[in-house]
């Protein structure tokens, strides 16, 4: 069986540099908020995982909290609307909802299978604060069309990296083009470790020192005195050094991610699938088609040994508790949650299987699936 994703096997491949960073939190002499996370942080704002030089990051517990604290940290709260593509993952809504703002889902994309900035204009009401851009499977949104709508309203902008770690759009690093990013460390991510992790990154200092607080219980310097609202949702020391062992090898894990894009492109080129759009700077979270029958053709492949995985379906729209977002009809969206149909893309898993994984795609079609 070739499975859609393994992060074991990801782990098991650096698994010496881990077990030595482990050690060493082991070791002591702090488990929370202590070296490994402060190393990690300055390597990420220090370019190697997709921030700037100069920039500061912040690890929080998960890529949701990311979002959730950037946002209320950009001061997003309630009465607000924050507007996100009715495409994505579910934790995209719910951290806007963690704020206690209201979440409006905007229509994507057709090529980019990101927000459509033409649907993000036309959503800007008179309670609208901020946009969520989400750079779906590791392809960019249309940032500088973004930037422009988020311009002329006075917008937020909090990209979500949680699938785009390293990725670009016109040579300039995803996460650099907003006020804030967030980012995701779950296992499955190109950047992940072996529990729940995630990290704001921010040119802004001043919201860098706000979401130090906001992570530790709204603790102001070194004092423990709560100066306001703060949470618990640091990212864990462990997690830390895990990540910091792996970012090194983050940039080749993506190389290796566009040659098994490109592969995939060669041996199914010609066949009736819709295949993601070429970007140059796209680091393939997942490598997802669209096939007619789609649910017919993942059994098929499933009965010759190759798992695949569906992103995203329904929509958010169609969740109870984001639908009272949706505003307008959402066909683009709709179409695609129908359609669409993720590969084994995870170097570990792909690398070395993609001429039998189109191989067997290619007899599928050939009979009916
Ligand atoms: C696009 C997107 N946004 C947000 C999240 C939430 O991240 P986490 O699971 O770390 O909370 C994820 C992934 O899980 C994601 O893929």
């Amino acid at each position: 069986m070739i499975p859609q994703a393994a992060p074991p096997l990801r782990i098991a491949r650096f698994r010496r540099e881990i077990d030595g960073a482990v050690a060493r939190v082991l070791s002591g002499p702090s488990y929370i908020l202590g070296e490994a996370v402060a190393a990690f942080e300055d390597a990420f704002a220090a370019g190697a995982g997709g921030s700037p030089q100069g920039s500061h990051c912040v690890g929080v517990a998960s890529g949701t909290d990311a979002l959730a604290l950037a946002l209320r940290g950009l001061g997003v709260g309630p009465g607000d609307e924050v507007l996100l593509p009715a495409l994505t993952f579910a934790g995209t809504a719910q951290a806007v909802l963690h704020c206690g703002a209201s979440p409006v889902l905007v229509e994507i994309d057709a090529r980019t299978r990101c927000i459509d900035p033409h649907a993000a204009a036309a959503a800007v009401g008179p309670r609208t604060a901020a946009i969520v851009p989400v750079h779906l499977f590791g392809h960019p949104a249309d940032m500088p069309a973004l930037m422009a709508v988020a311009a002329r309203h006075r917008l937020a902008v909090v990209e979500d990296c949680a699938q785009s770690h390293g990725a670009t759009l016109g040579g300039k690093r995803l996460g650099t083009f907003g006020h804030a990013a967030a980012y995701s460390f779950y296992p499955t991510k190109n950047l992940g470790g072996v529990g729940d992790g995630g990290a704001v990154v921010t040119a802004d200092p001043s919201l860098a020192a706000r979401l130090r607080g906001l992570r530790h219980y709204g603790f102001e310097d070194r004092a423990r005195v709560s100066g306001r609202i703060g949470f618990n949702s640091r990212l864990d020391e462990i997690q830390a050094a895990i990540l910091l062992a792996l970012l090194p090898h983050l940039a080749q894990a993506n190389a290796e991610r566009r040659a098994i894009a490109a592969r995939y492109r060669d041996l199914l080129g010609g066949t009736e699938l819709g295949l993601p759009p070429e970007d140059e700077g796209a680091v393939y979270h997942q490598f997802a088609v669209t096939a007619a029958d789609r649910d017919g053709l993942r059994e098929r492949l499933a009965g010759r040994g190759i798992g695949t995985a569906v992103h995203y379906a329904p929509g958010l729209h169609r969740h109870p508790a984001f639908a009272e977002g949706a505003r307008t009809p959402l066909p683009v969206t709709d179409a695609l949650a129908a359609h669409l149909l993720s590969l084994p893309i995870q170097p570990e898993v792909a690398g070395g299987q993609v001429a039998r994984i189109a191989g067997a795609i290619r007899e599928c079609l050939a009979c009916g699936g």
